[in-house]
């Protein structure tokens, strides 16, 4: 495995070092922006999970911290707990004296803890961490574990807060069940069962990471619907992706929506992220503007082939922070997803090509000096058989990204290094209907990161490609437009640096 420095993204969240997972306890306090995040502080595969923390005041540049809560042994016992995946909150003025007395407000973290001793796992449940310090230093609460079923296959509470009935709600995953189970608690401390969802959609995967959140309709004022999102399967056998669920949340009982005709039967499903690179995400938590709806992070990988990354020395990012809404359609509620409004800070030098008519043949547009940038464009594609780009393009390598048959696809077959693990090259697929004629595409390219939003924000595809040469003096920051079987209009074409 060779130094990667070409490959590390330059405006995705990673760690400065070693191996990380899920995004935990993003929670908004006081002006800063906290993801915590699964880590290992000890190496660069999955192990000694921890919780890794940084913090933004936009949620675009991080400033990295310690390590907030490490994994920990009993000294009775000798038996280890893991700080796997969970959430953070903040408990305003203290009310529940977790914190000291006479701190203002106290930042909780429910992560779940999983517990092992040598090779042998012991258990799963969920256990409470309390801040005074705006979440630099951590203590275990005495009492914990808050909630155990005395089960193995139990975690990653995502907790919020239910206004309506003043009340903290928990929702975790029974894995191996594939369900979901919901609990109440006036106080974070004691916590009630109140029901269970699940069984539906993709079930050929455990479940994990459940985040559950009202989101707001667009062009309907003041309307929203319940949106439960899982970590299970992918359209595709083999890997693992996002699936979400449209209904109503009576502060006890998640329930699919019966208006909202999307047919769920287990096996189908409503896929969150089209690529194979989107996973685990969860919402922030007391964010200053919930009027415009719930802002999610992903980790962005895949567990086929997580741990082969060819990057040294991190392994593993962070999508993008997504603004999430929901779109009538005509065939029920649609998730919308599109970066957050002020990605668009980051936009430096601006290039625009107003319009290119292409019939068969393919088009360089200027080579990038970096391969880190937004591209915005509008495809007409008429009566052409296959239109698109050729993205990351070096001399070695390529990743394409064209619309054929209604199917908006990303191919990166040859797209750089795939070959440290057979399940990496892939192509993905997505359904995409045009728009009065029109393919509109917003690309982000960050060295070893490829996110798509079609069509503002009714799919993504968000993928990783390792480009060849990842280092030396030819960039693989080559854009190349082109059409078969026809001719086609690409317009808008703008581009800016980041
Ligand atoms: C999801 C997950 C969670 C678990 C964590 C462990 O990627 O498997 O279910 O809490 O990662 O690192």
């Amino acid at each position: 495995q060779s130094t990667s420095p070409d490959y590390r993204p330059q405006y995705h969240f990673t760690p400065p070092q070693n191996w990380i997972n899920d995004p935990n306890g993003l929670v908004y306090y006081d002006g800063e922006y906290h993801l915590f995040y699964q880590h290992n502080p000890f190496g660069n595969e999955w192990g000694h999970m921890s919780w890794g923390h940084a913090v933004s005041p936009d949620l675009l540049h991080w400033e990295h911290l310690p390590v907030a809560i490490p994994e920990f042994t009993n000294p009775d016992t000798k038996a280890q707990t893991a700080i796997f995946s969970g959430s953070s909150m903040i408990d305003k003025g203290n009310k529940n004296g977790l914190c000291p007395t006479g701190t203002k407000d106290c930042m909780i973290a429910v992560y779940t803890g999983n517990v092992t001793k040598g090779d042998q796992q012991l258990a799963q449940y969920q256990n409470l961490a309390y801040s005074a310090d705006k979440g630099r230093t951590w203590t275990q609460y005495a009492k914990n574990p808050i909630v155990d079923i005395g089960s193995k296959e139990f975690r990653d509470p995502n907790v919020f807060w239910y206004a309506p009935q003043q009340k903290w709600v928990m929702a975790t995953v029974k894995a191996t069940e594939h369900r979901v189970a919901l609990y109440e608690s006036k106080d974070l401390k004691n916590w009630q069962f109140m029901s269970h969802f699940g069984n539906v959609g993709d079930t050929t995967k455990v479940w994990e990471c459940p985040a559950l959140m009202p989101v707001p309709i667009q062009n309907e004022k003041g309307k929203s619907r319940w949106v439960l999102f899982i970590s299970a399967g992918h359209p595709q056998a083999d890997y693992v992706g996002m699936q979400y669920f449209v209904g109503t949340f009576n502060g006890k009982e998640f329930k699919l929506d019966p208006a909202n005709p999307r047919p769920i039967a287990p096996s189908v499903m409503n896929v969150v992220d089209w690529g194979k690179d989107y996973y685990a995400a969860i919402q922030y938590n007391n964010l200053p503007t919930e009027q415009r709806g719930p802002v999610m992070i992903g980790w962005l990988n895949n567990w086929a082939y997580a741990n082969h990354l060819p990057t040294t020395p991190f392994k593993g990012a962070m999508s993008l922070p997504r603004q999430i809404s929901l779109k009538r359609t005509r065939t029920g509620l649609q998730l919308i997803q599109q970066p957050i409004e002020g990605v668009t800070r980051l936009r430096g030098d601006r290039r625009i090509q107003k319009i290119l008519r292409l019939t068969n043949q393919s088009q360089p547009l200027d080579q990038t000096t970096s391969n880190a940038y937004e591209l915005e464009l509008e495809i007409v594609p008429g009566a052409a058989k296959t239109v698109g780009l050729k993205l990351a393009k070096g001399p070695k390598s390529e990743t394409i990204l064209q619309y054929t048959d209604g199917l908006l696809q990303l191919d990166r077959r040859r797209s750089g290094n795939v070959s440290f693990d057979k399940r990496f090259p892939s192509i993905e697929e997505a359904p995409v209907a045009l728009q009065n004629g029109v393919l509109k595409l917003r690309i982000f390219i960050d060295k070893s990161i490829i996110e798509v939003f079609a069509n503002n924000g009714e799919r993504v595809i968000t993928d990783q490609i390792f480009p060849n040469p990842a280092t030396g003096d030819t960039p693989s920051g080559g854009i190349e437009l082109f059409v078969d079987g026809g001719s086609a209009v690409f317009r808008n074409i703008t581009r800016w640096t980041y």
